[in-house]
């Protein structure tokens, strides 16, 4: 089962998976649950366009598809609040996640890959990175 996080779920999820962008400000949670135990999540940004970000599915619920009904709830909730489109930024590197959001659909949006380098604050403290990000989107059919 799918919902938004609420804030009494916090700690319970945020001791399994990363809720890494929980103080971004400017987005929500999703996370889906089996029973009580949160099998992964998703954050969803109210940009224009929205941008799901922070995709995460515990290592021992992968490939049983909760990483496909995240994005299937996300664009939903898109479509819901009149958005006519979702993006996401995957990197080069990460082959799975590129294969998971082209088979929902996502094409390459045609923004230059965008290099990202340096140090930024998560959840559970800083982390450096030195990436290289390409940006894909998917066009939302009607409700
Ligand atoms: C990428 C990730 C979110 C996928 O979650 P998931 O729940 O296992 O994904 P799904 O079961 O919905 O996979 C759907 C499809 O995506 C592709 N896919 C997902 N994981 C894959 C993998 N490890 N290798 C190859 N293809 C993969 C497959 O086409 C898969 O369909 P199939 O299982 O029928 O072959 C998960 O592996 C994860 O949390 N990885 C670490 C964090 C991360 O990389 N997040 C993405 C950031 S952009």
């Amino acid at each position: 089962m799918i919902r938004w996080l609420e804030p009494h779920e916090v700690t319970a999820v945020g001791s399994v998976l990363g809720l890494a962008r929980l103080y971004q400000g400017n987005g929500d949670y999703l996370v889906d649950w089996d029973g009580g135990e949160p099998r992964g999540h998703a954050h969803v940004a109210w940009t224009d366009p929205p941008e799901l970000q922070d995709l995460e599915v515990r290592s021992e619920f992968r490939r049983r598809g909760v990483a496909s009904s995240l994005i299937a709830a996300a664009e939903a909730a898109c479509r819901r609040r009149g958005s006519s489109q979702l993006r996401v930024t995957v990197s080069t590197r990460n082959d799975h996640a590129r294969a998971l959001y082209e088979g929902r659909g996502f094409v390459d949006a045609g923004v230059p890959p965008r290099r990202v380098v340096g140090t930024i604050d998560i959840r559970t403290g800083p982390i450096e990175v030195d990436d290289l990000l390409v940006t894909l989107e998917k066009r939302l059919g009607e409700p």
